[in-house]
């Protein structure tokens, strides 16, 4: 008998082929919410590669078993069970059709078929197959499908499959049918329908061969105004594929399909992408400049998939960063080449920088907790758990990592021997990275343990200047610190660390770069150190004076540096080095190092006190009107309170925010005629333009205006918001100055303005669900004070009418915005965040347990907050351990209770 007590453990080692292989797949659906017919006919036969058995065990879940057929004749050996369907002693080679029924319009999970807005939608990945038909539903079973739509041609007069049309026609009874063919064989995760009343925006291209391809984005009838954006950036990701690494579309036509009820960004299904609306819908008086970035970046990215993923897919789950780490590496060069083109150095490393932000504030956290694991992790209990960072992002940078080694040719030629090799495949991260060592003539062994090893790992820097013999040595010291238990374990040795450098001269200028044994200094003036070995020193001869060293340029690897800086030296990278994400990295750590300075005093009561040397050097790049705005609003940011938090030994969220309130403070009144010009510098009159430029005008005069709202006397800050608000023609501008006016008045306990440009966002987009949704999340961030808790307001707006649990943009706009996006709120001292929290995820996880185990997360690194605020910590998890039915929302509580 299983153990009950402890849920089943899915480990990456215990993989086995699958003893049955299904070569099509003929599926049929009579569309009906509360009670749709799947008849699904498969050709399946005996995998010859695998052990020998003799039932047919197909995965199933949530289905109503009504008959088996095998070769024409019903099958009577066939027992339906919690988790799918028995056949017993079945033929070697055989026809199989199974009918089953399932209720869309109950499913709440939005993982299977589900009903959303009256429309039917699919969410396959990871193991949403399996709530349609039973079936081997894991990613090394490809099959081609066929797949028939029937439903009312009133109700659902619109009906997509993947692939292209085969053909479509009316039925009897008001009904009518539709029918498509993938020809491409592909695992049942990248299955999709969508039916419904549903409008398209079309446009025709010409792929790079020639070929006329339809593409189109479909919504609701009255968001068609918002599709232009999604569909040029489509048109812009089939343009990229082809020019950057030579890939075609290989289907006739291309879906992207919007729904408001998701439990993600997007999915990649085969020629059938279905997306977040958020990720879709935009015109410039309902979407951020942020917005629309998001939306190239997703629609990009799932494009992306179709041959990062689709075409190449993963053997097993365990492999998943396979095609998540490599195509968001994909999305992400395809965004910077969109803002910088190939050389544009200063414009690419924009979007590097904001990269690197997420992936520093959220996956090293991750790293740093119970969630711990691999890029390629060993185990899980519930796979949708390991849709993460780490996945994700960090995965991303160890693929960037193989280009920063060979170079963007380099890369190329690897990308293309995968190809060549495993097109049609489902494999695995050793063989992509076997490509990349084959295709560039390199031994990636010990590459091979960024993918085993969990934690982040930290390179520690000393330098030693020879004057005499104008010898430079830079030693490297490789290892993990302390890190969490299920990091550490997972740690074996040295990794290989593409360690980029150069060396600044007193006069800003870098120098020369020769390292010892090289016959003459190398054109470039930034190297890529090979550092493989724990210990490493690195000389570098003719160094004609001591240089100061920028470390890790452009981010090179995925680690954490330590160097002793001195203020002064940090203020001299700030303003000289040449590196621009560096650049901006000199003063991050200046403002982390004053913040956590700050934070510790404020944590013991000592007052606070800013060096002024600190404001100069903010000042110096406030005022440096040869910078592109974008990078000084990216440099002025301070780093978020959860970074900083996480940097303490133990996180004091409340002295976090008062820290880095204080510098907020003394940099807005210290500089408060700059961020006057420069607000008025940056303003965008006339019409809104979607550019870059334009972009980066308004990020820096909102940051101006969020700093001007700090002032002592705010009156002038809630007056240009209010202004800016009235007068706004796009979102990002309306947003921002809403932003400021609730955070100028929130010391006050609220101001009239606030109140007054709150009730008037909500009236003007009322028919604007994403825009609603800011309209909560703005308020669940916002800065609270004594008399005014934000928890208040949370409660409040949880019984507004719009309020909507079930809605997973809804419910993250509020909740999840409160609970992970609100430290110094969400971490009252009187426990009062967590108890909400508790409430919220027992209540999600009745509904969806996707959405619920992501919420779950937010309270996962509680043993390393400050003691005071522990002990709520734990009996809101242990309430949540002890009520939750979900294996997805138990996993992550046991975990972080272990
Ligand atoms: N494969 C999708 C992507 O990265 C993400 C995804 C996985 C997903 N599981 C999902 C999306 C469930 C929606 C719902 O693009
Ligand atoms: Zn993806």
């Amino acid at each position: 008998m299983a153990d009950t007590a402890t849920p089943n453990v899915i480990r990456r080692a215990d993989y086995a082929p699958p003893a049955f292989l299904i070569d099509t797949v003929a599926l049929e659906f009579d569309l009906v919410p509360e009670r749709t017919v799947v008849r699904n006919t498969m050709r399946v036969r005996r995998n010859p590669d695998a052990s020998h058995a003799a039932n047919l065990e197909l995965m199933g879940e949530q289905l109503e078993f009504v008959s088996a057929v095998i070769d024409g004749a019903p099958f009577a050996n066939a027992h339906a069970h919690e988790h799918g369907l028995t056949l017993d002693n079945v033929p070697d080679d055989f026809e199989l059709t199974l009918t089953s029924i399932c209720n869309p319009a109950e499913n709440t999970t939005l993982s299977g078929l589900y009903v959303s807005g009256g429309n039917f939608f699919t969410q396959c990945e990871a193991e949403g197959f399996r709530r349609i038909t039973y079936f081997l539903d894991r990613p090394d079973v490809m099959a081609t499908f066929t797949v028939t739509l029937r439903a009312s041609k009133a109700d659902y007069p619109v009906l997509l499959s993947n692939g292209n049309l085969l053909e479509e026609g009316d039925l009897p009874d008001g009904r009518h049918f539709a029918r498509w063919e993938d020809p491409f064989r592909k695992p049942s995760y990248l299955f999709a329908l969508v039916a419904g009343k549903l409008v398209a925006l079309e446009e025709r291209v010409k792929s790079g061969s020639g070929k006329e391809k339809l593409l189109q984005v479909w919504v609701e009838p009255h968001d068609l105004d918002k599709t232009r954006h999604a569909m040029d950036s489509l048109i812009n990701s089939i343009r990229w594929d082809e020019a950057r690494f030579g890939l075609e579309l290989d289907l006739d036509r291309f879906m992207i399909v919007a729904v408001s009820d998701f439990n993600m960004g997007a999915m990649e299904n085969k020629g059938l992408n279905i997306f977040n609306t958020k990720y879709v819908l935009a015109n410039p008086e309902t979407a951020t400049d942020t917005d629309f970035a998001n939306i190239e970046a997703v629609v990009g990215h799932e494009y992306f998939h179709n041959w990062t993923g689709n075409r190449v897919t993963c053997r097993d789950w365990f492999q998943l960063s396979l095609k998540e780490g490599l195509t968001v590496f994909r999305d992400q060069e395809f965004s910077a080449d969109m803002a910088g083109g190939a050389t544009d150095e200063a414009a690419r490393a924009t979007k590097r920088i904001e990269d690197v932000r997420v992936l520093r504030q959220m996956q090293f956290a991750e790293d740093a907790g119970p969630m711990a694991h691999p890029v390629r992790p060993e185990s899980y209990v519930e796979i949708n758990n390991f849709y993460t960072m780490t996945v994700y992002e960090k995965g991303s940078e160890v693929v960037r990592m193989y280009q920063t080694q060979f170079g963007r040719d380099g890369f190329r030629k690897g990308m293309d021997l995968y190809f060549k090799r495993h097109d049609g495949q489902a494999v695995t991260c050793d063989d992509f990275r076997h490509a990349l060592a084959d295709a560039n003539g390199r031994d990636l062994a010990q590459f091979e343990r960024w993918y085993s090893q969990a934690g982040t790992p930290r390179v520690s820097v000393r330098t030693k200047y020879d004057a005499a013999q104008q010898r430079y040595s830079v030693t490297l010291t490789q290892g993990y610190g302390d890190g969490a238990p299920a990091a550490r374990e997972t740690q074996k040795g040295p990794l290989l660390i593409p360690f980029a450098i150069g060396l600044i001269g007193k006069d800003g200028a870098d120098l020369p770069l020769q390292l010892e044994g090289e016959a003459k200094a190398s054109g470039c003036t930034t190297r890529v150190l090979d550092f493989t070995q724990t210990e490493q020193t690195f000389t570098f001869v003719n160094v004609a004076e001591e240089p100061l060293p920028s470390l890790l340029r452009n981010f090179s690897a995925p680690v954490i540096v330590e160097y002793d800086y001195s203020a002064d030296q940090l203020a001299f990278l700030l303003a000289h080095d040449s590196d621009p994400f560096n650049r901006w990295e000199a003063g991050q750590r200046l403002a982390t190092r004053e913040l956590l300075t700050l934070a510790g005093r404020a944590a013991t009561g000592v007052p606070l006190q800013l060096d002024d040397s600190v404001v100069a050097a903010f000042a110096r790049v406030l005022t440096d009107e040869s910078l592109s705005p974008s990078f000084r609003e990216l440099a002025l940011m301070l780093p978020s309170e959860a970074y900083l938090a996480e940097q303490m030994a133990e996180s004091n969220p409340a002295a976090v925010h008062a820290a880095r309130q204080f510098v907020r403070k003394r940099l807005a009144n210290a500089l408060r005629k700059d961020w006057l010009a420069v607000y008025e510098k940056h303003r965008t009159p006339g019409a809104y333009e979607a550019t870059p430029e334009a972009s980066g005008h308004r990020a820096l005069k909102n940051l101006a205006l969020s700093y001007l709202a700090e002032l002592d006397d705010p009156a002038e800050a809630v007056r240009l918001a209010s202004a800016q608000y009235d007068a706004a023609n796009n979102m990002t501008d309306r947003s921002a100055a809403l932003s400021a006016l609730l955070n100028a008045a929130a010391a006050n306990g609220g101001s009239v303005e606030a109140q007054q440009a709150l009730d008037d966002f909500y009236r003007r987009f009322e028919k604007e669900p994403l825009v609603i949704d800011k309209w909560f999340a703005l308020q669940a961030t916002q800065r609270g004070s004594a008399q005014r808790p934000v928890i208040e307001i949370v409660r409040k707006l949880m019984a507004h009418p719009a309020f909507n649990l079930k809605n997973p943009n809804r419910a993250r706009s509020l909740i999840f915005s409160f609970c992970a996006a609100n430290p110094a709120q969400f971490h009252a001292e009187d426990g009062s965040g967590y108890a909400f929290w508790a409430d919220q995820v027992i209540a999600l996880d009745a509904i969806n347990p996707q959405v619920a185990a992501r919420l779950a997360r937010s309270l996962e690194l509680w043993r390393r907050f400050t003691p005071t605020l522990r002990d709520g910590m734990r009996a809101a998890l242990e309430k949540v351990a002890s009520q939750v039915k979900s294996r997805d929302v138990r996993e992550i509580v046991e975990k972080a209770l272990a």
